[in-house]
């Protein structure tokens, strides 16, 4: 099965968890695209979205679903999310799409976080993935030194600029043998907006799809 078509599996499982009349937050990237897609063909209404980025606002507009402001509903029940790699355990890695700090704040705010993967992105160990790191512009010589310092290779995704107006560094060359210890020490690099690690809050429920359907992981 294609990775796409895995995608969609996992993006329609998801379905499972809404409830009527609910505000939920909505993730970004391609798996996502087909949550909101399911949600369009099905029909489902929801009382609004809390979205994470502006190209997921524009999917939910097309789908003429209400965007909600977090600042105006509070924390939400259910947040809906891709992620570039997980473990079992739940942690993550995201912001291939740079999206990663307006994720990160929308599942904190957030009381259950359903990720939806395709097979291929659960490892055992996060680090395969580039991890993706958004920075003050200002500071970013500055945290890719310290990134060094802490072993990884960071590469200036050149030419990106976040919602935020901010700038990603991606970091290679990591082997994460403890998601939460390395995330909260990335945090605390002075110029650090966000690190693409969701480990201190990761994913509740996680949605894999592979080739014999869909296989559900409570961390
Ligand atoms: C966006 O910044 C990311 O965190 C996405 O959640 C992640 O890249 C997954 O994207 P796909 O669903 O496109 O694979």
């Amino acid at each position: 099965m294609q990775a796409q078509a895995k995608k969609r599996l996992a993006a329609q499982a998801a379905l499972d968890y809404l409830e009527d009349d609910m505000t939920i937050g909505v993730g970004t990237g391609s798996t996502v695209g087909e949550f909101i897609g399911a949600l369009r063909e099905r029909r489902i209404s929801l009382r609004g979205a809390v979205s994470s980025s502006k190209a997921t606002s524009a999917l939910l507009r097309a789908a003429g679903i209400p965007e909600v402001e977090l600042n105006d509903v509070g924390d939400l029940p259910l947040y809906v999310d891709g992620a570039d790699e997980a473990t079992i355990h739940g942690s993550l890695i995201k912001g291939g799409g740079a999206a990663l700090t307006r994720e990160k704040i929308v599942a904190a705010a957030s009381a259950r976080f359903v990720c939806i993967i395709d097979d291929s992105k659960l490892v055992d160990v996060l680090g395969r993935f580039a991890l993706p790191v958004e920075v003050i512009p200002m500071a970013r010589s500055y945290v890719a030194r310290r990134l060094v310092g802490m072993g990884g290779q960071p590469v200036w995704r050149e030419g990106a600029v976040t919602d935020n107006g901010n700038e990603i560094l991606d970091v290679h060359n990591l082997r994460i043998l403890d998601p939460a210890e390395l995330e909260t020490r990335i945090d605390q690099i002075a110029g650090v907006v966000t690190v693409g690690l969701f480990a201190r809050r990761g994913a509740d429920e996680l949605i894999v799809a592979g080739d014999d359907g869909v296989r559900r992981i409570s961390p």
